[in-house]
Parts: C-alpha cells; structure tokens; sequence
C-alpha cells in the first residue's frame, strides 16, 4: 500500500533533486540549494511505497488563506501509471490547510486531464494573467 504524507522529515531531498534536475521538463538543472530553499518555504507531499521509499512528489506554495500554487509533481517513471498521481492529488486537494483558497493555479504541459479531475479549469480569463518567466534560468533550456 501507498501512503501520502506531508511530514518534511520523510522526504527523500536527493531523490526530489534528482528527478527535478535530470528527469523534469521544467526544471532541468535546478540547482541542491534551489531545491533545498523551495522545500523549506512549500507545503511538500511525499507518497511512500510499503518499504517506506518515496515513489512521488508534489509540492504546493501557498500562503494558507486565500492561494496556493501547485508545482514538481511527479511519479517515478516504474511507479507511472498505476494510480499514484491521482492518490497523491487526492491528498492535496484533501489537506485542510488548503480548503476555501480563492484561487489554485498550476501549469502543466500535457497533464491537465490529470487536474481536470480535480476541478481544475482553462483560466476563464487568460487576458488577465501576466508572467516573469526566465527561459533558461539554470543553464539548461527548460520546458512549461
Ligand atoms: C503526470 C503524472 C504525475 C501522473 O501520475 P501517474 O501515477 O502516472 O498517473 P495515474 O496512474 O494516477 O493516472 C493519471 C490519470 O490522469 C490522466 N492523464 C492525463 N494526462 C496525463 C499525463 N500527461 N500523464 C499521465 N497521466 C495523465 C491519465 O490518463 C489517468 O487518467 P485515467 O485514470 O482516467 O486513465 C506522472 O505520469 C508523471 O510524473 N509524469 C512525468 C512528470 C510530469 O509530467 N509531471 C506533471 C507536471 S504538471
């Protein structure tokens, strides 16, 4: 059985630094101490096989009231596909510290069918939403 915990003393750091540094399209490069003060400052879930070793991640930002933003998602490539992503969403949406936000935003490449599930939606106003987005912001092209 798989579990899902938001303890930050469970998360396996190199691992989360491992995937989002080599394995991620949106973070390539990222570096130990990125990943490090994201942790530090992120509501962090981990979801735990029977041996107790991290299979996924999801991290959320939020300031616990009113948004939060939901970002490095992911499910090691030989635990895909077998309900995990939607187990470890199914506890992020649960948290109470995340319930009544006005707004929960996100972006994903290809995965929205994944959130959609979830009640998330195409931004009804697009024109409204303005970005900083650094194209290459550890040396190495990054993807969304
Ligand atoms: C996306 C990801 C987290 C899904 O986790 P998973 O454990 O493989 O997914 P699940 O088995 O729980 O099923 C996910 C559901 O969402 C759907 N889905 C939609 N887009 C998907 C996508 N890009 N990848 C996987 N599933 C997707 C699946 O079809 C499935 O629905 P179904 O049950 O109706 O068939 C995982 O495949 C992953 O880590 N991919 C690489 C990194 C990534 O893209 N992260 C998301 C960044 S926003």
């Amino acid at each position: 059985m798989f579990t899902v915990s938001p303890d930050p003393a469970r998360l396996d750091v190199p691992l989360i630094h491992r995937y989002l540094s080599q394995e991620s399209y949106w973070a390539r490069g990222i570096p130990r101490e990125t990943v490090d003060r994201a942790l530090a400052n992120s509501l962090n879930f981990g979801l735990y096989g029977p041996d107790g070793r991290q299979a996924a991640f999801a991290r959320v930002v939020t300031d616990y009231a009113t948004f939060a933003w939901l970002c490095d998602v992911f499910v090691l490539p030989e635990f895909q596909g077998r309900g995990l992503g939607k187990q470890l969403m199914q506890a992020v949406f649960a948290h109470p510290d995340l319930q009544d936000l006005r707004r929960f935003l996100l972006a994903t490449l290809d995965a929205h069918g994944l959130y959609r599930r979830f009640g998330f939606q195409d931004l009804a106003a697009p024109d409204r939403y303005l970005e900083i987005k650094k194209l290459n912001p550890y040396g190495v092209p990054t993807g969304n």
